[in-house]
């Protein structure tokens, strides 16, 4: 059986994706029976930080959860993309327009937003960016972790009965 990608996808790839990256990535790593059937990648529909390891706040927050970003670097969002991943999850209703202006119209995988697996439908992981203090990647964090432990429990549905 061939693979189920899932990208994670926000603007610039350095704060949100790659936590619900790395987070993603940490749950996975306990169940490797599901984690034998997934594969994982985060992008940015925007290029500014190609290349650049996660937001210095994000490595921080995630690793006082226990979480390591530190490997991750970010990468552009492409067209291959949606022949790649069957789940490409947007963080925010912006990065959704992106996405969904330059879906192929015959792309077949789910292309929708992150929260949703949270039970929080159409709602947005806020950008941390420009905000000062912890309280934003914190507030990015409580919903990356209730959001992918919803699209864990979903995958395993999928791809484990
Ligand atoms: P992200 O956050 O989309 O969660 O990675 C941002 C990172 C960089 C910028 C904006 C948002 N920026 O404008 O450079």
């Amino acid at each position: 059986m061939q693979k189920t990608g899932v990208l994670f996808v926000c603007l610039g790839n350095i704060c949100r994706s790659p936590t619900a990256h790395g987070v993603f990535l940490h749950k996975l790593a306990q169940e490797p029976q599901l984690a034998q059937w997934l594969e994982v990648d985060s992008a940015g529909t925007a290029a500014y930080h190609v290349g650049n390891p996660p937001d210095p706040r994000s490595t921080e927050v995630a690793l006082r959860r226990g979480y390591d970003l530190s490997p991750l670097r970010a990468r552009a969002v492409s067209t291959q993309d949606f022949e790649r991943y069957r789940y490409i999850l947007a963080m925010d209703r912006q990065n959704y327009a992106n996405l969904k202006a330059i879906c192929p119209s015959h792309y077949e995988g789910h292309l929708g937003m992150f929260l949703d697996f949270a039970g929080l439908h159409g709602a947005e992981v806020p950008d941390p960016y420009y905000t000062h203090g912890d309280r934003g990647f914190e507030e990015v964090l409580d919903l990356v972790e209730a959001a992918a432990d919803g699209l864990l429990e979903h995958l395993r549905q999928e791809l484990l009965r």
